[in-house]
């Protein structure tokens, strides 16, 4: 597609409401453009973290201002942390000071901690208002900008506090990547490379040329996400398989206090997984799955015990009752939904750990 000179690409979403995804190399300068069909006249309230408004902030708002729209801007510290009841307390209250209206809408503008907290802020305030996603980050841009899961962490675990809220529209400019670190953009490469193990056995192959093609790969993950997000928006059955990794991610993630960054501990996790594989009757992948994510430099050891992971495990927000539904591969490109007891996961863990 072009918008004045811009080429990108556009990734439309059939979901309980429709959006698009545009995706390119200096997207933003067609958002003006794009909130001015979407929205028409209407005031913006911007939401960034510290990170993002330092490097983009002004960029942003003189872009949104020279379109015509009056914007106020609210900055939360970067990091996890932020995501939390009290900012989204404060951020709410400052849209009403600020007198937004139903008819107003919400840019979220930044990785998933703006877009999970900004998108939950949205569903919320009157009741909902129409939110746009500017995701900043590779992970964002795959995976938390897309399919509408928004949601803050409270003190008893991460994103347990939530809504399904789907944007109004998702700008991905993949230029803004340019900046991220080294070890930012590697957490979004596990997500991608899950994308692929799961299901897209020619995008896994794709990513054994190093660096990818950013557009290209981004577009690709973002049309997987986009179809299973059709299928199961509510997250009843198919929408699981995008946790592959992820249980044992999160019980990393956990046990490391956050140390270990998200991508991090998905890629420990999919290996995890990988090895659980043929323990279940399903493929062994391992070597295979061991050498991309070394590629990638992931750091692939698990410092924590069989033991130590089902404790974590057993809070799982994915348990049922005495079961556990893990995503499984059955080849790569093709996943398996395996429900087992939680003891069984424990005697798997000690085979593999
Ligand atoms: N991040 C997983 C999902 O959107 O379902």
């Amino acid at each position: 597609m072009k918008n004045s000179t811009i080429q990108y690409r556009k990734i439309h979403v059939a979901a309980s409401s429709s959006y698009d995804i545009l995706i390119g190399d200096n997207m933003l300068a067609c958002l003006g453009e794009e909130l001015h069909s979407l929205l028409g006249e209407c005031r913006l309230a911007l939401l960034t973290d510290s990170n993002v408004d330092a490097l983009y902030g002004n960029l942003m708002t003189d872009m949104l201002s020279a379109a015509g729209y009056d914007v106020c801007k609210y900055v939360i510290p970067a990091g996890e942390e932020s995501k939390s009841a009290e900012n989204m307390l404060a951020f709410l209250n400052f849209m009403a000071e600020n007198r937004l209206t139903r008819s107003d809408a919400l840019i979220a503008f930044g990785g998933g901690v703006v877009g999970d907290l900004g998108g939950l802020s949205a569903s919320l305030y009157l009741r909902g208002i129409p939110y746009i996603q500017v995701p900043t980050t590779l992970l964002a841009a795959v995976d938390s900008s897309v399919g509408g899961k928004t949601a803050i962490d409270v003190p008893a675990g991460k994103n347990l506090v939530g809504a399904f809220y789907q944007p109004r529209l998702v700008c991905c400019d993949t230029t803004l990547m340019d900046t991220l670190s080294t070890d930012i953009y590697r957490d979004g490469c596990a997500e991608v490379i899950k994308y692929g193990v799961i299901l897209d056995a020619a995008l896994y192959d794709r990513l054994h040329t190093v660096p990818f093609d950013r557009i290209d790969v981004v577009a690709r993950c973002v049309e997987i996400k986009r179809d299973v997000v059709q299928e199961d928006e509510f997250d009843n059955g198919k929408r699981g398989l995008l946790n592959f990794g992820h249980t044992f991610g999160h019980a990393i993630e956990k046990l490391s206090n956050f140390a270990v960054s998200h991508g991090a501990a998905v890629a420990k996790g999919m290996l995890i997984a990988a090895k659980m594989a043929p323990l279940c009757g399903l493929a062994d992948i391992e070597a295979s799955l061991t050498a991309l994510l070394q590629r990638y430099g992931f750091d692939l050891d698990c410092p924590y015990s069989a033991e130590e992971l089902y404790d974590v495990i057993l809070s799982d927000k994915k348990r049922r009752g005495g079961k556990l539904t893990l995503v499984l591969p059955r080849a790569i490109g093709e996943c398996d939904l395996v429900t087992m007891p939680v003891e069984e996961v424990l005697v798997k863990l000690k085979q593999i750990l």
